[in-house]
């Protein structure tokens, strides 16, 4: 099973996302269904139970994300881009979530991920070889894009079938975060 841990987002956060899906050559644009911010890339595995367990262990608080800005990976402005994004305003609970995640799932076996957490939201995959100016200026004219602060109560494991329609994502399990003194009152 292709697993992932992930944050799913209210439907006013990913019809504010649709709103910037435009014409851009070369771009798949993501389906609303399938908008997340990746928190763990788990791949090709067959332990779920040990992972749900694992995961179900975390305690770490409800916390706010503003999404703001837009960006392209790879960041070389002379590579060709491959992902657009939207980005996700500093927020130390999600980095200490991801933090969590990561301890969690290295304590049954599970390794890292090799490159540092950058969160963002997938906009669009592109497949181009050549830098494209329209990329150039879509990031432009959306570089003051945001959205307002949502409340973040839980995460999920999803687990990925990938098609020639596209992938498909199914949540596995859902993992509530404590509730947050601030928010309660
Ligand atoms: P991203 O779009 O947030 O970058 C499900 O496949 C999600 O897992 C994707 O949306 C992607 O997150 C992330 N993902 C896919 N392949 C990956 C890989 N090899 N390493 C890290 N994250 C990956």
């Amino acid at each position: 099973m292709r697993l992932f841990v992930a944050i799913d987002l209210p439907e006013m956060v990913k019809d504010h996302l649709e709103s910037l899906q435009s014409r851009l050559p070369t771009a798949r644009w993501v389906r609303r269904q399938q908008m997340h911010l990746t928190l763990f890339f788990l791949g090709e595995t067959e332990r779920i139970q040990g992972i749900k367990d694992a995961l179900a262990s975390i305690e770490a608080p409800a916390f706010a994300l503003t999404l703001a800005g837009v960006g392209r990976f790879p960041k070389r402005q002379k590579q060709p881009p491959r992902v657009l994004w939207v980005g996700i305003d500093d927020e130390p609970a999600l980095a200490q979530l991801h933090q969590k995640i990561t301890t969690a799932l290295a304590e049954i076996g599970v390794k890292p991920e090799d490159r540092p957490f950058s969160p963002h939201i997938t906009l669009a995959r592109l497949n181009t070889r050549e830098p494209l100016p329209e990329v150039d200026a879509f990031l432009n004219s959306h570089s003051a894009f945001q959205v307002p602060s949502i409340s973040i109560h839980e995460f999920v494991l999803f687990s990925s079938v990938l098609s020639p329609q596209g992938p498909r994502y199914e949540r596995e399990a859902i993992f509530a975060l404590t509730a947050n003194r601030c928010q309660t009152g």
